[in-house]
């Protein structure tokens, strides 16, 4: 009899959402969820389990077959902790409570709702680990925590097929585990703003998959592997403001999808590579932006064959230690719109190729030791809305077409040796 109940069931009652489910578990597991919580603008009132579909027609719930399967609770300025009894929710597939003001921990209940696919919580106060048990979640894609008061390790089970795993602003620390390679469908990472500290593990480089790797202002140190040139789907590489040290791997250059390397403040030195700027490698270039300001840089190589194609738009060394003469390759890179070399000792002329930047909106080489006169050919960057030669030894008089331009600034009239202007945008009858 029982046996032939469950079969109806089964065979014909699932499928139709006519059906009738028992939905007091889920009622009874959300009125909790409710009770705990300061709701300022009565978000949750109508939550009343006399209303004709209760759970499934209160704001932020979704049904499917008359089960709770979706949680949608975004930015409603709700407080307080998160229900342990949300884990009665065994057909839930995404959570969302983004955005408000959770506080307490993440409940470890939440491990039993195996079926997850999605949980959001970022943006809220939650405070203690991630669940230890949160690697039975074997469902979930997307995992975002990101700006809360989270803190500890990172346990070596994470959900081995999530997609997307956003830790950011958290207090999490210690290393980042080496089995994070386990993780093979990862296409993010985001561990930005944490405590994380030792190595960047090189089994990064198993994860074939990845596209964005955040690990900006942290704790890290070591070199960075060269393994990470192995992430062939990597699109964005950032680990600025940590204590990185070494040489860049010029592997990394030759990612055949990369567009972003930002490894600004760290202690990175050795010749910056010349795959970093463009198609050395064989691959079309890729490279659009390339932050590597604020570490030991002595060089950086140019192509060995003295020019190479480019998609560079945005290139940052500022305040490292080149010296020697402008790069003039780099006069080249003609889709460049924001250089600056700020902060080294660079010498020598401006070379008058400059001109050839033409795309040029921001220009800095302050605080270097370039001599001689600014070249005219300055005028064809008729894009420049700044630019930034204060501190260097220019000679003889400061060009009439820069005294022409509205907003010109001199600083040194002694001298006429040391000059800074930085006009909103250059009007552009002014260099006709
Ligand atoms: C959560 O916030 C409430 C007030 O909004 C506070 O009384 C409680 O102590 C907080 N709990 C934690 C763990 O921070
Ligand atoms: C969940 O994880 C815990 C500890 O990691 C384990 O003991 C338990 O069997 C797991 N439960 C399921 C349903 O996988
Ligand atoms: C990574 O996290 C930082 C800090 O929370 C944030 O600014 C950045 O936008 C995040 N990146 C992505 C791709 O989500
Ligand atoms: C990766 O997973 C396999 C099998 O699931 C396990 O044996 C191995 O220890 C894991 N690797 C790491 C580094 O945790
Ligand atoms: C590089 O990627 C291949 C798969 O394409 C993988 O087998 C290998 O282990 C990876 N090497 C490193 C050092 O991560
Ligand atoms: C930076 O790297 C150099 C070696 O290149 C090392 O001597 C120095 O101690 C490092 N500085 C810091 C702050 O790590
Ligand atoms: C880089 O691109 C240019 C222009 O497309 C091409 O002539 C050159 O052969 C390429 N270099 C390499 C190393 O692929
Ligand atoms: C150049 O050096 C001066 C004096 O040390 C400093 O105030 C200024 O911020 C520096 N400018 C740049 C762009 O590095």
């Amino acid at each position: 009899m029982a046996l032939s109940a469950f079969l109806f069931f089964v065979l014909l009652c699932a499928p139709f959402s006519s059906c009738a489910v028992d939905r007091s578990p889920e009622i009874e597991a959300l009125t909790s969820f409710k009770l705990n919580l300061h709701d300022p603008l009565g978000a949750l009132n109508g939550w009343d389990s006399s209303t004709p579909a209760a759970p499934c027609d209160w704001r932020g719930v979704a049904c499917t077959n008359n089960r709770v399967t979706e949680l949608r609770l975004p930015r409603l300025q709700l407080s307080g902790r998160i229900s342990d009894h949300l884990s009665n929710l065994r057909m839930l597939r995404k959570l969302s409570l983004r955005s408000n003001s959770f506080n307490g921990t993440i409940p470890a209940t939440l491990a039993q709702c195996t079926l997850l696919r999605a949980v959001f919580l970022q943006y809220n106060s939650l405070s203690g680990n991630l669940p230890a048990n949160i690697g039975n979640l074997s469902n979930l894609e997307i995992l975002n925590v990101a700006a809360n008061r989270l803190s500890g390790e990172i346990a070596n089970d994470l959900p081995r097929n999530l997609k997307y795993l956003d830790l950011s602003s958290n207090g999490f620390s210690g290393p980042i585990p080496t089995s994070i390679s386990n993780l093979s469908q990862l296409q993010l990472i985001n561990f930005s703003f944490n405590k994380f500290s030792r190595e960047v593990p090189a089994t990064f480089g198993e994860l074939q998959n990845l596209q964005y790797l955040w690990l900006d202002f942290n704790l890290l140190e070591g070199t960075l592997p060269s393994a990470i040139a192995n992430c062939s789907s990597l699109v964005h590489l950032s680990a600025q403001g940590n204590a990185l040290g070494g040489v860049i791997p010029p592997a990394i250059g030759a990612l055949p999808k990369l567009q972003v390397v930002s490894l600004a403040q760290n202690n990175l030195s050795g010749v910056v590579p010349a795959s970093m700027f463009c198609n050395v490698s064989g691959y079309p270039p890729s490279i659009r932006v390339v932050q590597l300001g604020f570490n030991a840089f002595p060089n950086v190589a140019g192509p060995e064959t003295g020019s190479c194609s480019s998609v560079l738009q945005v290139l940052d060394l500022q305040q490292n230690q080149i010296r020697g003469a402008f790069p003039l390759w780099l006069t080249h890179a003609s889709t460049l719109t924001r250089l600056d070399v700020s902060g080294n000792s660079i010498s020598g002329k401006i070379p008058a190729q400059i001109g050839g930047l033409w795309r040029l909106e921001e220009l800095k080489m302050a605080n270097n030791s370039f001599g001689g006169i600014v070249p005219v050919e300055i005028k064809q960057c008729n894009s420049l809305s700044l630019l930034d030669l204060e501190g260097n030894r220019f000679s003889g008089e400061i060009p009439e077409f820069l005294g022409d331009i509205r907003g010109f600034k001199e600083f040194n009239s002694c001298c006429k040796s040391l000059f800074w202007f930085n006009p909103s945008k250059f009007p552009q009858s002014s260099w006709a």
